[in-house]
């Protein structure tokens, strides 16, 4: 029996300078995301948290320091998170992202890792700053699923959750309708949904969810690097494609997105029939800082867990058949090229600013 959903409006997100938590597991398009973060001039980037996911933890502390470092942006506080999903034993994906997440990319060993746990840093600063934080979540959810549970009024803490994960209208890159962050840990994924379906009762703010069918219209392409290393004032780089990303460039920050982008391309060539990459976790810090970027729809999802095909999928009840309140606005479009000239447009500067 059907029961008629209210739709709820999204927040009135106003432009202007925001305070952001990223949530990685980097990963190759996580770099890119820390990147446009840290080049970002409306980002105030309060702190990173880590969690295991493209590979182990370690790993993505490793990358994710490295990654900020190398940016300009080394005083950025990084947390370790989770070790491995809830309830599963942790797969990573070192085919899509490279042995130790940076693809054919190394970053140096540098900087400290925080005292304080993923966890802990997540409700210490929501707790100081209530209302102020976006937190973006580009892995899987099991920092935010232990958050949440120690801390049931996050969602009301928090200013708003971005979500890269599932995918709703289109393919799953697991399975044929799941997608990779949500099938590393679902059941953190169902309690961070379960959690906020609750917390919207008492005033929360739904989770805002960009799954693959939207996330893989933001393409990036070998003729995008030398956009940017032109804007950069770096030359005019000439040749093939696969010509361009064997080229050094001679510019840390864009050798290390050459390098790394180079072994995304080639996986998406394997898998995906063409040589570039989907970068999606970019894409969700950018609809996040602009969210006219995508159309999005309230509704209730919730993540299967009965085995099988469709464990980790995500389902959003678009007919009111669940009787739940609504814990999510869904992104059912999103236009990928606007935010991929964004990304150029910061990469470059970035590349300004840092040089050999
Ligand atoms: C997501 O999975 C990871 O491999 C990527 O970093 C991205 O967050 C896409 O399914
Ligand atoms: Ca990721």
């Amino acid at each position: 029996m059907r029961s008629p959903r209210v739709s709820v409006a999204p927040p009135r997100r106003e432009a202007g300078r925001q305070s952001l938590i990223l949530d990685v597991d980097t990963g190759i398009d996580d770099m890119l995301a820390l990147l446009y973060a840290a080049g970002h001039p409306d980002v105030d980037l309060v702190a990173v948290t880590t969690v295991a996911g493209n590979v182990g933890v370690d790993d993505v502390v490793c990358n994710t320091l490295g990654v900020l470092e190398l940016a300009g942006a080394g005083h950025v506080e990084v947390a370790a998170g989770a070790a491995g999903p809830i309830a599963r034993t942790l797969c990573t994906t070192p085919e899509t992202h490279g042995p130790h997440g940076l693809g054919h990319a190394v970053v140096d060993p540098v900087g400290t890792v925080s005292g304080r746990s993923a966890v802990t840093l997540l409700l210490e600063e929501a707790r100081a700053r209530p209302g102020e934080i976006t937190l973006v979540t580009m892995g899987p959810l099991t920092n935010l699923a232990a958050a949440v549970l120690a801390e049931p009024n996050l969602p009301l803490l928090l200013k708003d959750v971005w979500v890269m994960g599932g995918t709703f209208t289109g393919a799953g890159n697991v399975a044929p309708r799941v997608e990779w962050n949500i099938h590393v840990d679902p059941e953190a994924a169902r309690t961070v949904f379960h959690q906020w379906s609750t917390a919207t009762e008492r005033g929360a703010t739904p989770i805002t969810v960009m799954g693959l069918d939207v996330t893989e219209t933001s393409q990036f392409h070998a003729r995008d690097l030398v956009a940017v290393a032109e804007a950069a004032g770096i030359g005019t780089i000439g040749g093939t494609d696969k010509e361009v990303m064997a080229a050094p460039l001679g510019n840390p920050v864009l050798d290390l997105v050459r390098d790394a982008l180079r072994f995304y391309f080639e996986f998406h060539e394997e898998y995906d029939g063409f040589y570039g990459a989907h970068v999606h976790d970019p894409f969700v810090v950018g609809a996040a800082l602009d969210p006219t970027l995508v159309e999005v729809r309230s509704t209730v999802v919730d993540v299967d867990l009965g085995g099988g095909h469709t464990d980790g999928e995500t389902v959003a009840d678009w007919r009111g058949h669940v009787d739940k309140p609504v814990n999510a606005f869904v992104a059912l479009s999103g236009d990928g090229p606007k935010f991929i000239a964004r990304l150029r447009a910061v990469l470059a500067e970035l590349a300004c600013r840092v040089t050999a």
